[in-house]
């Protein structure tokens, strides 16, 4: 499949199979909003728990938290996102559409790396076993004018995020004769900044109180229940917070499916530490968190480190980890070293003392803070895009999901061969027996060949077929999803097979 028809096919899929619809879809749908139907719901509560898991089982200092998504409204104030959440848009006055400006560059340099990308493998081929890419790249004068050209766009990009400077920003985007991808145009409007926060009331009466805002990010929930937690739970620095949850951002770009939603889902992580250990903390979470990829069983070539050429106001360090979706490069998750930032913003603006006693040192101190966020949605993304599969079946095509089986929405369907003869309700026995235990399916229409590939594009691991010999001999026939080899197993140990499989635990001790 190319990654055109990839990503076609992950959206219809993703509807044809219940795991993602448009929102308000009989109303017409609704821009950037999604909700999650009867298998995608599965796999979200998988992931999410996966995510949950893996930072407060396997942590002894990581616990956890649920805060509200509306806050006072002085938080918004305190962490910058009232006055500096925003991203520089600009328009295209022939096609009318809106984009983010430094989105716009940022594309436009991974064409350029696209370019670079097909040179080395065109002298890797030429040169065999005798290539040496980085010298081949540090000394090939075309790619070395691809690279400065992205390195210069880089520097300007960066100064003028930086200063807020928007007419440099539109210079860039006109002397590197970017076009709208729709119109083809290079017509455009000035850049001009666009706060991203929705804002609501609390009370009835409209001018009553402040605006409130739908959280942007989960995070400040964590930093304003800081002392909360480490009193209540006499945590010792280093310790963490995790949580997931929803929050809001009025995106401007909001396209590639459940890539960039208005409503979204955060799992974050805030790492407490002492000043002056956060970039060894950084580097700790960065290693991390890419293991923590690699077992969901994502290919390590898909995935790679960018560092952010423009620090965010609370960061000293930050890197997003991307992956190499149908549509290119794009980030998955973020790693920053926020410094003791929002403690402090908190401090100032509450009127409340955040502070850590560190009875080793005998002092009192606000702690730096490591954070991991990742976008659920994202996530889901990146799993649905790894797996799934068409392949040629005796001349046919079989589309599967070859989800971790950990991670899919239905365990094992359990599927009589007839709807006779006893059959279906030995069927019903086995189902009653292993539902406490997995999200079990049962069915019985249709032929077992059209219900295998039913459970195949919805990422069923074990299908298991209840047959005549079943009724006498106490067995079943158990076919995997993967190789779709199919073995006679006792029914009394399905449960042992399915769960050696399936148990989030097998994940967790990959990591
Ligand atoms: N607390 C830090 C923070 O919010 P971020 O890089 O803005 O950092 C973290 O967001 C993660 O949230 C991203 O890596 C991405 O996976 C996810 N995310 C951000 N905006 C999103 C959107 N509009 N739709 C879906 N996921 C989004």
């Amino acid at each position: 499949m190319s990654d055109n028809n990839l990503f076609e096919k992950i959206i219809s899929h993703a509807k044809e199979y219940g795991f993602v619809f448009p929102s308000s879809d009989i109303y017409g749908g609704l821009a950037a909003v999604y909700d999650y139907g009867q298998n995608g719901v599965e796999l979200r509560n998988n992931l999410r728990q996966f995510w949950y898991l893996s930072m407060t089982r396997l942590h002894a200092n990581i616990v956890g938290l649920d805060s509200s998504i509306f806050m006072h409204p002085k938080i918004w104030k305190a962490s910058g996102h009232v006055d500096g959440f925003n991203d520089p848009m600009i328009d295209n006055k022939d096609s009318k559409k809106r984009y983010r400006a430094d989105v716009l560059i940022e594309e436009h340099q991974e064409k350029i790396r696209q370019k670079i990308a097909k040179e080395v493998t065109k002298a890797a081929t030429r040169f065999g076993d005798s290539f040496d890419e980085t010298q081949f790249r540090q000394t090939n004068p075309r790619v070395m004018e691809y690279q400065e050209r992205i390195d210069t766009m880089n520097g300007i990009l960066k100064t003028a995020l930086e200063s807020g400077d928007l007419n440099q920003i539109k210079e860039l985007i006109e002397s590197e004769g970017i076009v709208c991808p729709i119109s083809g145009s290079k017509n455009w409007t000035d850049v001009r900044q666009f706060n991203l926060m929705y804002s609501t009331q609390m009370n009835a009466l409209e001018g009553a109180d402040e605006d409130l805002y739908l959280r942007p990010e989960t995070a400040q929930g964590i930093f304003v229940n800081f002392l909360n937690v480490q009193k209540t739970g006499r945590m010792k620095l280093p310790f963490g917070i995790a949580q997931t949850g929803k929050a809001f951002r009025n995106e401007i770009v909001a396209r590639q499916f459940i890539m960039r939603m208005k409503e979204f889902e955060q799992m974050e992580m805030q790492f407490f530490c002492k000043p002056g250990t956060e970039l060894q903390w950084y580097e700790y979470w960065k290693q991390w968190r890419m293991r923590w990829h690699g077992v969901l069983g994502t290919d390590e070539k898909k995935l790679r480190f960018h560092d952010h050429v423009k620090l965010a106001h609370y960061a000293n360090a930050a890197v997003d980890i991307e992956y190499d979706f149908p549509f290119g490069f794009k980030e998955v998750e973020g790693i920053h070293s926020r410094t003791d930032f929002d403690l402090s913003q908190h401090e100032q603006f509450s009127g409340k003392k955040l502070r850590y006693f560190d009875a080793e040192a005998n002092e009192s101190y606000i702690p730096y803070v490591v954070e991991t966020s990742i976008g659920l949605d994202r996530l889901f993304l990146v799993v649905m895009s790894e797996a799934l599969q068409e392949e040629e079946v005796n001349g046919d095509t079989r589309t599967v999901l070859k989800l971790p089986p950990a991670l899919a929405p239905i365990k094992c369907a359990i599927l009589p061969l007839v709807k006779k003869d006893g059959l279906p309700e030995l069927a019903e026995k086995i189902y009653e027996a292993l539902r406490f235990d997995f999200n079990t399916f049962i069915e019985d229409k249709d032929s077992i060949g059209k219900r295998y590939r039913r459970m195949d594009a919805i990422g069923t691991p074990f299908c298991v077929t209840v047959d005549h010999d079943s009724l006498t001999q106490g067995d079943v026939t158990i076919r995997y999803r993967d190789t779709m080899e199919q073995e006679r197993v006792p029914i009394d140990s399905l449960r042992e097979i399915i769960e050696a499989a399936t148990s989030m635990k097998t994940l967790l001790k990959q990591i």
